[in-house]
């Protein structure tokens, strides 16, 4: 498969990325960490659960992890005393992975995309969180922040990401829908930050976007 300069593939469908994450999944960890020096998932957990603690929201909240991966996000809530995660994933191999920290609830196989319902009721979790997954050739935001919005009870938190080349891109949609769901008072920003993302590359910055459900 072509790759990138950064060994990232150009992957264009969902298939083709399953395909990318299920080769490396058994060396994600190290090589996101030691190849890229990915730290993404440090700065969005440090900066949610300082946020979750200022709303009062108690270690038990249940929280949903969107774009699980190998769990690298749920082990830096736990890390941080929030324990009570669930997470999904279009990537059964990256799920195994996460499966073998031990520290989520519930793990499941789910895809974000436009006509496109996770297998979650309305209002299921306390806080939602979603780290590296609104990036280059990943998840748009049609279809995938409405439904975020949709399993967050209204008073929940979400945290998101979003890679700095691809922010402004008009074909990802995450500005116009950003503004549109606080347009049609479906959420209210919280807090709007640029964290540290790679230290190794030159996508070193993300945007950190948190919303709360109205
Ligand atoms: C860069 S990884 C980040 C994983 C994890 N959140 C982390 O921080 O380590 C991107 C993740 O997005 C997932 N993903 C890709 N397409 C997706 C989709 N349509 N819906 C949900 N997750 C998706 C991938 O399978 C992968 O686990």
């Amino acid at each position: 498969m072509e790759k990138d300069e950064y060994g990232c593939n150009k992957h264009k469908t969902l298939e083709d990325l399953l395909i990318f994450y299920k080769e490396g999944a058994s060396d994600y960890d190290r090589d996101v960490k030691d190849y890229r020096g990915y730290v993404g998932h440090e700065t969005s957990a440090e900066v949610f659960v300082s946020i979750l603690k200022q709303h009062n929201f108690p270690e038990s909240s249940k929280i949903l992890d969107v774009g699980a991966g190998t769990g690298l996000v749920g082990e830096e809530l736990h890390k941080r005393k929030f324990t009570n995660i669930d997470g999904f994933d279009p990537s059964q191999a990256l799920l195994n992975e996460a499966e073998n920290k031990g520290i989520y609830s519930r793990l499941f196989v789910d895809v974000l995309g436009p006509n496109h319902q996770v297998k979650v009721a309305d209002n299921t979790y306390d806080a939602a969180i979603c780290v590296g997954v609104f990036t280059l050739n990943h998840v748009k935001a049609e279809g995938a922040m409405d439904e975020m919005a949709r399993v967050v009870r209204p008073g929940g938190l979400i945290c998101f990401t979003i890679r700095e080349d691809v922010m402004f891109e008009l074909e990802y949609g995450y500005e116009e829908k950003m503004q549109e769901l606080c347009r049609n008072q479906v959420w209210k920003l919280v807090s709007s930050t640029k964290e540290q993302y790679h230290s190794k590359n030159d996508f070193k910055k993300c945007f950190l976007f948190i919303y709360e459900v109205l």
